[in-house]
């Protein structure tokens, strides 16, 4: 299995393991052999992709608020990690404007209370901390993004994960280095990503999921917005070969950022997203939004550009949009129209088929075993 020998048997801290890219990185680190601890706020949506893969029998499992720099100090001293993610976040753009002082005291002062603790806790050899490819100050072109570009970022939820990006890179070159025996970090930037298991408000794709399951109309807004989709996997194993390259001290990494995201050719609109999944659904129906220009704008064309991550990495993106909607569409199929099924099961199959694909294809990353 494609990264075991990184993980089987480490211990593992997971930040925003509750939620949905933390539920899927809590199952598959379980199924390497990693030994998990998770910390997060709440159990943010129902129905909720870590209830439903039974996660919290089979990690520890903390409710604890980044912001509580003391609690989450002493969760990370009695588990003694090795390894940490920090995905934990307010991840909602919309909510962000409605609160930007949860938005950004969790995003930004929350990442530097994990990497306060990263600094004093001296089991931890590696951390990956997750911000976004919202991180960047957005021009609207239509060139990817590279990890020298402008950080920025005009809503509250894009500037708090430029901030976050900043007190990293600061942490980084002050305390964070190959030459001393301490951790090693590096940050991970990656865009919008589907899959199922995804609950949360004001996203495109569970917003259809729960209508269509109802028999009801989808409403859209925004349907030219274009967004790099990917599957939840693919920067997923992006974090998981970068936490492997930190954990093996390879030069260069450390201190580093990494753009994960799909190839250039899968950059799709909403409305194309949106057709391509309701021929899951024999009677899906969707409405568009009249389009009114809003005070609270979003990003409508952003790309990341990954090289980078190929070059030092041997990182790319595995699945095609085909292959992305697939995978999204078959799980909430089964979630929704079969209950009873094992979704964990489902669930590691996707992930043992997504490892098989990247191996079929002869990707860099695939290969170590
Ligand atoms: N989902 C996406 O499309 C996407 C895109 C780019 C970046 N990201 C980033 O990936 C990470 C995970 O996103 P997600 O989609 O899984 O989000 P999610 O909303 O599903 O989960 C968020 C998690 O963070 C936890 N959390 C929130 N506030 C917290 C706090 N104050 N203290 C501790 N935990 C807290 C929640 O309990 C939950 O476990 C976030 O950092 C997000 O910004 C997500």
């Amino acid at each position: 299995m494609i990264f075991s020998n990184d993980y089987s048997g480490r211990r593992v801290l997971v930040t925003g393991h509750t939620g949905f890219k933390g539920s899927w990185l809590s199952s598959w680190l379980l199924h390497l052999g990693a030994e998990l601890c998770g910390l997060s706020l709440d159990i943010p949506s129902t129905p909720s992709n870590f209830e439903v893969l039974g996660l919290e029998k089979r990690m520890r499992h903390h409710l604890c608020d980044v912001r509580d720099i003391r609690r989450m100090a002493e969760i990370i001293k009695e588990f003694r990690p090795e390894i940490v993610f920090h995905l934990a976040a307010q991840p909602l753009v919309r909510r962000s404007y409605a609160d930007p002082l949860t938005t950004f005291t969790t995003n930004t002062i929350g990442t530097l209370n994990v990497l306060e603790c990263i600094r004093h806790e001296e089991s931890i050899r590696a951390a990956v901390i997750v911000t976004s490819d919202k991180c960047y100050r957005n021009s609207e072109w239509i060139w990817g993004y590279r990890e020298n570009d402008i950080l920025g970022g005009e809503d509250p939820y894009s500037a708090s994960k430029g901030c976050a990006e900043l007190v990293a890179f600061s942490y980084m070159n002050s305390y964070f280095k190959l030459q001393t025996n301490g951790p090693l970090v590096a940050t991970a930037r990656a865009g919008n990503v589907i899959g199922g298991g995804d609950w949360a408000e004001d996203r495109i794709v569970p917003d259809c999921m729960k209508s269509w399951a109802k028999g009801t109309t989808v409403s859209v807004r925004n349907p030219k917005s274009t967004r790099p989709w990917q599957h939840v996997m693919e920067p997923l194993s992006g974090y998981l070969k970068l936490g492997s390259e930190l954990w093996k001290r390879s030069p260069g990494i450390s201190g580093s950022s990494y753009n994960f995201g799909p190839d250039a050719t899968v950059n799709h609109s909403v409305v194309t997203l949106i057709k391509a999944l309701s021929s899951y659904w024999p009677n899906a129906k969707y409405s568009i939004e009249p389009q009114v220009r809003s005070d609270k704008p979003e990003a409508q064309l952003l790309k990341l550009c990954c090289d980078k991550a190929l070059a030092e990495l041997k990182w790319s993106a595995v699945l095609s949009f085909q292959e992305t909607v697939k995978l999204t569409g078959d799980w909430y199929h089964q979630f929704l129209t079969f209950p009873g099924t094992d979704m964990n099961d489902f669930t590691m199959k996707q992930i043992e088929a997504y490892c098989t694909c990247a191996r079929n294809k002869d990707l860099g990353w695939a290969g170590d075993e």
